[in-house]
């Protein structure tokens, strides 16, 4: 599968439900005004195996699960092990806030997860409650600690650094990190927002997360593997590591190679991009696997450029989705 700009699609990121029992201010909409998918529009398990298979077929070879929170689909463990089956996917991961890890981090493993990434913006139990709508700290680092103990590997953290929200904590989110063990990755904001809160200047930029950094350790650049999102930095004598993903100040979509299915089965071949591709009539149609194939390679071919190339996204003016519909 590959687009104009010669960039080849080998990433599949599956949001399994636009749902979510938190409410992130740079993620949701406001819970009270939200309208969420109806069920029958969501994709079954046994289409959502169908469409990664086929996608396994023409390339994909790592599928991460998100949301929304993904844990809040019903026997998601299930799909795990599904798709864990498919013999081109090489990785299996899952973005979750946290909030079912501690109950459900065995089970996911057990099914065949790799590892999980999960969101945390602050260590102070009240500032967290505060930007994911959900008094939920102590819950969610228990969840991480299980997540490592039964061998989810890899474990990463998520942090979203806000300006006048949590920029006053890089410092000790790196520590919290480093402490344990996982590596941490600091997400410039993006204009997806569901209440309209971002704006260019509640960016944190990469270079000034650095420049916060510097003053605390000793950090050298590694920088950004080809198709990953985060530039990573080393830094004392013990293998510490931590990544800046910097979609707003430097993006990295020359070598994108993600693709993205919602949970009302759009394919999305840029988390940008304006057009929805709906998989729901060949899968729910009598369309055959070569079909899905053809529209799939179609749409990937018609690949946006990327934010990087969307000067008007970056003022703000154009926002086509919240970020829970799709899962970053
Ligand atoms: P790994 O490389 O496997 O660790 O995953 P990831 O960094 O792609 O996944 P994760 O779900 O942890 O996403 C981290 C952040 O990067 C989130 O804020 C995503 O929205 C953002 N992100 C992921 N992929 C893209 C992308 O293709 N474009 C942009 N602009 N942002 C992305
Ligand atoms: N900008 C950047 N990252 C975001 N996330 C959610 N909304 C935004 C946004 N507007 C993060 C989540 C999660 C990941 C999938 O995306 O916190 O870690
Ligand atoms: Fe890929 Fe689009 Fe993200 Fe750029 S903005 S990295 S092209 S998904």
């Amino acid at each position: 599968m590959v687009d104009s700009k010669g960039r080849i699609a080998k990433k599949l990121r599956i949001s399994v439900t636009d749902r979510c029992n938190f409410a992130c201010l740079f993620c949701m909409p406001d819970k009270s005004k939200v309208k969420w998918l109806p069920g029958p529009d969501q994709l079954t398990f046994d289409e959502i195996e169908r469409s990664a298979r086929v996608l396994s077929e023409l390339g994909i070879d790592g599928i991460r699960i998100t949301g929304g929170e993904p844990l809040l689909r019903k026997n998601l463990e299930n799909l795990v092990a599904r798709l864990s089956r498919l013999d081109a996917v090489e990785t299996l991961d899952m973005t979750t806030n946290g909030w079912f890890l501690k109950q459900k981090a065995r089970l996911l493993k057990d099914s065949g997860l790799r590892g999980v990434t999960v969101s945390l913006h602050s260590l102070k139990r009240d500032r967290f409650s505060k930007i994911s709508g959900m008094d939920a700290l102590p819950r969610v680092l228990e969840g991480i600690e299980e997540a490592a103990r039964v061998g989810l590997d890899p474990v990463k953290i998520n942090s979203v650094a806000i300006k006048g929200y949590n920029d006053d904590e890089i410092v000790d989110l790196v520590e919290f990190a480093h402490s344990r063990g996982l590596s941490i990755r600091f997400i410039e904001f993006m204009p997806l927002d569901g209440l309209g809160i971002w704006s260019p200047d509640a960016i944190m930029p990469g270079k000034d997360i650095i420049s916060v950094l510097k003053g605390s350790f000793d950090l050298s650049p590694m920088g950004r593997e080809k198709g990953k999102t985060a530039s990573l930095w080393s830094f004392g004598s013990d293998g510490g590591k931590l990544g800046l993903i910097t979609p707003m100040s430097e993006p990295f979509c020359d070598d994108c190679d993600r693709i993205r299915l919602t949970s009302d089965g759009k394919l999305l071949s840029c988390l940008f991009d304006t057009q929805y591709y709906d998989l729901k009539p060949i899968l729910r149609g009598s369309g055959s696997d070569a079909e899905l194939a053809k529209f799939v390679k179609d749409v990937v071919s018609k690949k946006p450029e990327g934010v990087g190339y969307m000067p008007w996204v970056k003022e703000g003016w154009a926002k086509p989705r919240n970020m829970n519909a799709i899962g970053g």
